[in-house]
């Protein structure tokens, strides 16, 4: 069946079940790779985007969860030409190994900093600690969001 949603702030027409996770529409139908699929169980945060101005993870969220709420995706920050403070901070502090948890550091960083311009490092090690790493580079990733923090608030 057909499903409308509005992704990055365009609106896109899918054919996909209202059960499908909503990180096979967005990578399948729509090609947008930020998102990764990690454990696709909803516990490792790599396939993390913006709902409403939440942190959702998309492999447990169906499609048909989403309603007429924007959906903002990694590739909704910033491009390569403008990008996002928390892009320039991730880069910056060289806060990535493989990488792979990078969209969802940085997804989660992005609703957090939205609603609290200058977070304690205790409230960013709290909204990251269920993102995992396996490269264990969570220090230059509190870090990277601290640096975004700075140049938000400027
Ligand atoms: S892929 Fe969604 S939480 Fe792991
Ligand atoms: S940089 Fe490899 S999992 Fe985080």
């Amino acid at each position: 069946m057909s499903s409308r949603m509005t992704v990055n702030g365009k609106t896109h027409v899918v054919q996909a079940e209202p059960g499908t996770p909503l990180l096979y529409v967005l990578r399948n139908d729509l090609g947008l790779n930020g998102p990764k699929f990690g454990c696709g169980l909803g516990q490792c945060g790599a396939c993390t985007v913006v709902i409403a101005g939440e942190a959702v993870r998309s492999c447990s969220t169906p499609l048909s969860a989403i309603g007429d709420d924007n959906v903002t995706t990694l590739e909704g920050l910033g491009s390569q030409d403008k990008p996002h403070p928390l892009q320039k901070a991730f880069l910056a502090e060289q806060a990535a190994q493989c990488g792979y948890c990078s969209n969802g550091m940085i997804m989660a960083a992005k609703a957090l900093l939205d609603r609290e311009r200058s977070p304690s490092e205790d409230v960013i090690k709290q909204t990251l600690a269920d993102h995992l790493c396996r490269c264990g580079v969570h220090n230059r990733i509190v870090r990277a969001v601290r640096r975004a923090a700075t140049e938000l608030a400027l």
